[in-house]
């Protein structure tokens, strides 16, 4: 089937890719012109495992192209999918404004049967406005139909390729059965489940999946501060409910919260569209209020050690939002770095992938080194702010001996207390007893 791909971000460039490699011709779409260029050279706008194999088997095949024009995806596709970004508002509704535009855009250049795929996360009721201003515009026969992605940044190739689920939001049987061919290959070589029904309730199954992953974090980080107040311990806790087939062991590491470009929006605009519906969103508030307190603590423990950050040199390890990631948005350890920084602290700061964008978006006082213990090396505390492999491996004995005093907070949960206590190390995890070397 002949696609097009609208928005070159981490959802689009890897359904696009993913398309392309399961047999479909693909048009990627994107209105960044730099983007487009690295694109069709086969270069990478950004860090995700697999994709760039993946992008540039499209290429060589023929199968993948990139345009700068709409018009082309007018002319040429049959299904046309959504994956422009929906970002929050000043008062945490999702900005549709680029999905407005490019409606507009669309519309007025469609003439045969078209079928507009809403893979953005939008909120309920988005698709209706997305077909009645496509036919203001002038379409003629065109269909909306929610199909909401559920890739995790990291493991995105593999969660597009082999999905727990496929979730098809339609009004009508032949956008179905288009959509259905389309996943054919993905169904038959995982078996995933498939969820068909009305395009408002796709549109709210990935809002509220979104939600109340968040609100798991958010419960184990509530847990966390009563740990911390109790003496009790988070991680035996998390894995004493895991045990419960009907709770699950996903999504309860405590820790420095969570970040990245889907739950911090997404919950921020799930509350706002309920309230705007007059529902009672005071859970989502809450787990926003936790979240927001999870970078205060690591920053508390931190002052509590250090008496005050004023000329302290911390090394913070991780800076991108969670491993196996580059992305930095709403990322706790930019959080943190920003924060020290503003407190007058020195930051030396290690990231295995985020660094160069970082740089770009630190103020410049912020310092990086090329490993771990050199960031290390002569630091007054060490905080641990993502679950990089890298520094899971870490010897805390080798970390012990780099820094000028021996302190560490973790924010992710990745050292054995017994081991710190055992090297005389002052060791702060997230919701579990203290050691205090
Ligand atoms: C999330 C969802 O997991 C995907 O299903 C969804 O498709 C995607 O948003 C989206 O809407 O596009 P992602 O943002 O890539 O995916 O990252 P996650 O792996 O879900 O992690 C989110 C944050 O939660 C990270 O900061 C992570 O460190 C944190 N987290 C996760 C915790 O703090 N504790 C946990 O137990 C799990």
């Amino acid at each position: 089937m002949r696609i097009g791909v609208v928005g070159m971000g981490n959802v689009g460039l890897v359904t696009a890719a993913c398309f392309s490699h399961l047999g479909h011709d693909v048009l990627g779409l994107d209105v960044d012109v730099e983007r487009i260029e690295l694109l069709r050279k086969g270069q990478m706008p950004f860090f995700e495992p697999h994709l760039e194999h993946l992008v540039r088997e499209g290429i060589d095949t023929g199968r993948l192209r990139f345009v700068l024009e709409t018009q082309a995806l007018a002319d040429e596709c049959e299904a046309i999918f959504i994956c422009v970004g929906t970002p929050p508002t000043p008062s945490g509704e999702a900005d549709l404004s680029q999905i407005e535009r490019l409606a507009w855009n669309l519309g007025s250049r469609m003439d045969g049967y078209t079928l507009l795929v809403e893979k953005s996360t939008v909120p309920v009721r988005t698709g209706d406005r997305i077909e009645k201003t496509l036919r203001l515009a002038g379409a003629g026969d065109v269909e909306v139909v929610s199909n909401p992605e559920f890739l995790r940044e990291g493991s995105a190739v593999g969660d597009t390729l082999s999905p727990d689920r496929i979730v098809i939001g339609s009004g009508s049987e032949r956008a179905t059965k288009r959509l259905l061919e389309l996943y054919d290959p993905v169904i038959e070589r995982s078996g995933c489940e498939v969820i068909i029904t009305d395009v408002g309730t796709a549109e709210l199954i990935k809002h509220a999946s979104n939600a109340f992953l968040a609100t798991k974090i958010s419960f184990i980080n509530s847990v966390a501060e009563v740990c911390e107040a109790s003496g009790a311990d988070v991680e035996t806790v998390a894995r004493g409910m895991g045990m419960d087939k009907r709770i699950g062991r996903s999504f309860l590491r405590a820790g420095a919260g969570y970040g990245g470009s889907c739950f911090p929006k997404d919950v921020a605009a799930f509350e706002a569209l309920g309230e705007e519906l007059g529902c009672d969103m005071s859970l989502l508030r809450a787990v926003q209020a936790i979240n927001d307190r999870a970078v205060g603590r690591v920053l508390d423990k931190l002052r509590d050690q250090l008496w005050h950050l004023k000329g302290k040199r911390v090394a913070v390890l991780g800076l991108s939002f969670k491993p196996g990631t580059s992305d930095l948005r709403e990322s706790p350890a930019m959080k943190l770095v920003v924060n020290l920084l503003d407190e007058g602290a020195e930051v030396v700061a290690y990231d295995p992938v985020a660094m160069p964008s970082a740089k770009e978006v630190l103020p410049p006082q912020a310092s990086f080194a090329a490993s771990p213990l050199e960031a290390a090396q002569g630091a007054h505390a060490v905080a641990v702010m993502t679950e990089w492999k890298e520094f899971e491996e870490l010897d805390l004995k080798d970390l012990r001996d780099a820094l000028d005093l021996p302190i560490i907070v973790d924010g992710r949960n990745l050292f054995d207390p017994r081991r710190a206590a055992d090297l005389g190390l002052t060791y702060l995890p997230a919701g579990r007893p203290p050691v205090i070397g």
